[in-house]
């Protein structure tokens, strides 16, 4: 099997070398450009398995450590950006775990619950079309009747594997229904949010963009990647759980610090939270003053991180610690708009909100 691959990458080698003016004339990407890999095609085909897309290992021959580059390829980029470090780290895209999985016929979102999931370098960069404009070009998107779009945001490229995906772990959501712009409530990702009145946002974060500055529209990448600000872009790999830049506790009896909602504080004004200028008993819940006696309850027990389809204020109840008040329910009701008056229908921690209103 393996030898039959390589007759056959050796055969569609010497045809497409010979084709290469023709194909590729048009564009000029990183790969396929001589100033950058002299040794045009052959850097990656020579001995490259077409069947799985090369794997991972023929990538980081070149994107690993500057020292393990190879000199017989005539390769000299110095700057050429090392992603393995962030490969190795507690939580990241298994494409090293994951080997052999990809097909270049596959398409996403995978329909077939029986495929296995997976994430390969060459599902996320198109290696012939990969340019500093779109470092999605080439990324075959969403097929819609007989069209596929292309990719140019980045949470399409995401969405192919985190929304409809018939291969999504059973604790998953899908993340496009969470980030549609529908929804009462969502972190701006797909376009501005609906709440004009985010209070504690700290410059340039901002509802609406007004001055040129001002960013109103966040990537999920402003969350999800390297915690190094070193490391090359790209959500490959972190220390912190759930892939994420900034540490983010998730628990409950938690001790209240910058560094344990490092994520949320990195946009959300510490000092504002805490002082209560939104919801009256921020600090009750966040730092436990009263009922809890071993610190308090995360953001995460009262708010999704990425979009709510029920409430606003990205309210949603965290199963784990949150229950049904004593009639039975579970929401969360706004009295007015922009007032920072609600109430709260839930029971925590055995005290009864039936319903408690601030
Ligand atoms: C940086 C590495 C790299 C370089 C350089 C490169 N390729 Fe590829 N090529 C790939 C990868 C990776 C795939 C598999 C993509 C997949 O399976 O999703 C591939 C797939 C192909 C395929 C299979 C069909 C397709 O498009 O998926 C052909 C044909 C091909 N390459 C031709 C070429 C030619 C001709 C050149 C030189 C002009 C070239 N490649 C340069 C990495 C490279
Ligand atoms: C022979 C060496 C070599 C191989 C093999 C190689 N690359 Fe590259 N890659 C480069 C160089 C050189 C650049 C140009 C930019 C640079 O030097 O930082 C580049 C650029 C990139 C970029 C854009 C970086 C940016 O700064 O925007 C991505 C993404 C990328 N490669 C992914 C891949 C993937 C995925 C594979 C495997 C299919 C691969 N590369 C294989 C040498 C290589
Ligand atoms: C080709 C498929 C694919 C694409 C595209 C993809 N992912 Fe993933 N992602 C996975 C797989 C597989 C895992 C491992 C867990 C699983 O099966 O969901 C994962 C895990 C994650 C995790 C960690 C989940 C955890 O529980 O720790 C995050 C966060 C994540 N992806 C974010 C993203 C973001 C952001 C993008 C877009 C930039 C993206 N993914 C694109 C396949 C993909
Ligand atoms: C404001 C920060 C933020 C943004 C923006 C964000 N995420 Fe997340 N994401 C989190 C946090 C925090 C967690 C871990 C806690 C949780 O599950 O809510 C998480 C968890 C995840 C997980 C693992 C849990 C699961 O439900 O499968 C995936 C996958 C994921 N995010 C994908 C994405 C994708 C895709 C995007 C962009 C479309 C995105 N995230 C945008 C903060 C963010
Ligand atoms: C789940 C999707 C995903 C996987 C898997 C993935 N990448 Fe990336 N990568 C990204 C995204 C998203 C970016 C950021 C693009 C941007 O915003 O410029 C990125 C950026 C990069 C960059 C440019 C970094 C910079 O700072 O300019 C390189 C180089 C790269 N990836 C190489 C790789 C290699 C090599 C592999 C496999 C070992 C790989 N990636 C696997 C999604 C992925
Ligand atoms: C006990 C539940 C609860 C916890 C825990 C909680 N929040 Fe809230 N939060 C709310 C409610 C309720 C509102 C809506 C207040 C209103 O406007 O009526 C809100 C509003 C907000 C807002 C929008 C208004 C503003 O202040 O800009 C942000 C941002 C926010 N919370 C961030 C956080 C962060 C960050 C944490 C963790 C450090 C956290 N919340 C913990 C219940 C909670
Ligand atoms: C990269 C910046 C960024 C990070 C990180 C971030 N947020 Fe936000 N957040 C925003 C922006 C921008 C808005 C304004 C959206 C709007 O106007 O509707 C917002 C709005 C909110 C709102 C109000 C949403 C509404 O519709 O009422 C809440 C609640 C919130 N964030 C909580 C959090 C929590 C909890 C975390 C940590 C898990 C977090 N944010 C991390 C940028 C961020």
């Amino acid at each position: 099997m393996r030898a039959k691959n390589v007759v056959v990458s050796v055969w569609l080698l010497v045809l497409l070398v010979t084709m290469t003016g023709l194909s590729y004339a048009a564009v000029t990407t990183y790969h396929l450009d001589k100033k950058y890999l002299p040794t045009g095609c052959a850097s990656c085909h020579m001995g490259f398995d077409f069947s799985n897309g090369g794997g991972a290992y023929k990538c980081i021959t070149c994107h690993g450590p500057a020292s393990a580059r190879p000199r017989s390829l005539l390769f000299r980029q110095t700057q050429t950006k090392d992603v393995s470090k962030d490969f190795t780290k507690n939580y990241r895209h298994p494409v090293f775990d994951k080997r052999n999985i990809h097909s270049a016929r596959e398409t996403l979102p995978e329909t077939n619950p029986a495929i296995p999931r997976h994430a390969d370098c060459a599902d996320c960069h198109s290696a012939h079309y990969v340019s500093s404009d779109n470092p999605f070009a080439g990324i075959r998107g969403k097929k819609t009747g007989n069209l596929t779009a292309p990719i140019t945001k980045e949470y399409e490229l995401c969405y192919l594997c985190h929304a409809e995906s018939a291969n999504l772990p059973v604790k998953s959501t899908n993340k496009r229904m969470e980030f549609s712009i529908n929804n009462p409530s969502f972190h701006p990702v797909e376009g501005e949010g609906k709440n004009l009145a985010v209070i504690s946002l700290l410059r340039p974060y901002r509802e609406k963009k007004v001055d040129a500055n001002d960013i109103s529209v966040i990537k999920c990448g402003d969350c999800h990647g390297s915690e190094d600000p070193n490391s090359p872009r790209g959500p490959h790999g972190s220390k912190y759980q759930g892939l994420l830049v900034e540490n983010f506790a998730t628990g409950d009896n938690v001790l209240e610090s910058s560094y344990a909602y490092a994520l949320c504080y990195r946009c959300h004004k510490r000092s504002s939270i805490m002082g209560n200028e939104s919801f009256p008993a921020h600090s009750r819940h966040i730092a436990g003053e009263r009922n809890f006696k071993g610190g308090g309850t995360s953001c995460h027990t009262c708010h999704t991180s990425h979009g709510s389809v029920e409430s606003r204020y990205l309210i949603r109840f965290n199963r784990e610690y949150v229950t049904e008040s004593s009639a039975g329910k579970l929401k969360f009701v706004e009295k007015g708009t922009y007032s920072f008056h609600g109430e709260c229908w839930l029971t925590c921690h055995g005290v009864d909100h039936n319903p408690k209103t601030y």
